[in-house]
């Protein structure tokens, strides 16, 4: 298994649906960022790159989308549609998100500031990168 689903508590009444969230409590950091992807195109994929270091938690808060990981030994193929699951990517896991739904919202929360030098965008990259860690 690539990245591990973590439940959140849903409270659920005749009103609707709350899930509350906090950093180290119900996700495994301190939470830094938190950015979110929405008015998805259809058939485009979005992703495409690995984090040194970065960890993230993924939830789609509406709709549906499918996420692609691959560790550089095996690869995965996820569907979010609970907005009351989160999915943990460590570091070092290449991923892109496809087949988003209309109404698709889906949140990220982060572990650090946005760094674009943790970013990992070039697959053949990714693999060395991995493979020098070991
Ligand atoms: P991009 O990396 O293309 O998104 P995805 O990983 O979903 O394909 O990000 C789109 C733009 O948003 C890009 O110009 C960088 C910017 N951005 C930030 O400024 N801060 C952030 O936290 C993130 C995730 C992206």
């Amino acid at each position: 298994m690539i990245a591990k689903k973590i439940k959140f508590t849903s409270f659920d009444d005749e009103r609707g649906s709350l899930v509350a969230i906090e950093g180290i409590k119900n996700v495994p950091f301190e939470i830094k960022r938190i950015y979110y992807i929405s008015k998805n195109k259809k058939n485009f994929r979005r992703g495409f790159h690995a984090h040194k270091n970065l960890k993230q938690v993924l939830i789609c808060v509406n709709g549906s989308c499918m996420v692609h990981l691959d560790n550089g030994f095996e690869t995965e193929e996820i569907l979010l549609n609970n907005s009351a699951e989160g999915l943990y990517l460590e570091n070092n896991i290449w991923r892109e998100m496809y087949n988003f739904s209309d109404d698709a919202v889906l949140l990220v929360l982060a572990s650090e500031y946005y760094d674009e030098s943790d970013y990992i965008r070039k697959y053949d990259d990714f693999l060395k990168f991995i493979n020098k860690e070991k």
